[in-house]
């Protein structure tokens, strides 16, 4: 597995697997990997000739207040994750090499996909989220990009990204993947304590509970909110950040609850910010 931190050496390795007419598979992460991040590269494994992943804890997506500085990095862990997994290339650029002195490009994401949800909570972060992958593309060059759906504002931002700058990508949207008592993979739950890890798996037994309501019957949009907020009130320290119903891919708030519904929340525990979705 090669290990490539410079971005013309990246394209330069690109080019040469598209030029012997491979199909190339792209997985961005910011590391710390774990099964969620590694049934994308499966599933790029599965489906392309050529698994290209990143490693790149980018600067741009986290607010002054996040936690950037404390996000988990374990490079040489990950390097051999993914390359018992058989993937061909990881990029790993230096801050120097993805914001060279004199960087002053930003992609700017507008209108109703960065209206609610995460967005107004975490100002920038989608500009962040979509100038590091645009520039991911741009060095990695791949036919496919791998995304989880546990972001799924991320998902429906870069798929709105992809369309709106006419990049040549097919976007990948995987499920989310989850520990046996439900708590979706994440690397910000290695920040949780024992006692936290415990209790967060209240999030999915809530978005559970709303989905049941819904599939009763009782679809009003209010109706299943309260009672996903009710399951999740029950752990008091759990803070929900926010909880909503939307379209699933127009991201639009709906008063109903029908097929292609995603129910999305975010909440903070023990000062760790998760979230999680459910489809009904
Ligand atoms: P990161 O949080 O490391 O996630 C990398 C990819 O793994 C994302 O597409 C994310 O949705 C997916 N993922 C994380 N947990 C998952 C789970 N439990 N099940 C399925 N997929 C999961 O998302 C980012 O990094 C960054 O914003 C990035 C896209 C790399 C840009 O910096």
């Amino acid at each position: 597995m090669k290990v490539i931190s410079d971005p013309r050496k990246m394209q330069d390795f690109s080019r040469m697997s598209r030029r012997a007419g491979k199909v190339i598979g792209f997985v961005p992460t910011m590391g710390a990997l774990h099964r969620g991040h590694l049934e994308l590269v499966r599933a790029s494994r599965r489906k392309d000739d050529v698994t290209l992943a990143s490693i790149y804890v980018n600067p741009l997506q986290f607010g002054p207040k996040e936690d950037f500085n404390k996000y988990p990095r374990m490079l040489a862990a990950d390097l051999r994750l993914l390359s018992g997994l058989k993937v061909d290339a990881v990029y790993t650029p230096s801050n120097k090499e993805m914001y060279p002195e004199g960087f002053s490009t930003e992609v700017q994401v507008t209108g109703p996909l960065v209206k609610g949800l995460c967005a107004p909570f975490r100002p920038g972060h989608f500009d962040g989220v979509a100038t590091v992958v645009v520039k991911l593309l741009g060095a990695t060059l791949p036919t496919r990009l791998y995304l989880g759906q546990k972001d799924a504002q991320q998902v429906a931002v870069l798929k709105r990204v992809v369309r709106d700058l006419d990049l040549e990508v097919e976007v990948v949207a995987c499920p989310t993947v989850r520990e046996k008592d439900g708590l979706a993979m994440s690397s910000r739950n290695l920040r949780l304590s024992e006692k936290g890890r415990a209790l967060a798996p209240v999030l999915y037994r809530g978005l559970r509970a709303g989905r049941g309501q819904a599939l009763s019957g009782k679809r009003d949009a209010r109706t299943v909110l309260a009672v996903v907020r009710r399951t999740i009130s029950r752990e008091r320290e759990v803070k929900l950040q926010y909880l909503e119903v939307v379209e699933r891919d127009s991201l639009r708030p709906v008063k109903r609850v029908g097929s292609g519904t995603m129910i999305a929340l975010a909440a903070h525990l023990e000062n760790v910010r998760l979230i999680d979705n459910i489809i009904v």
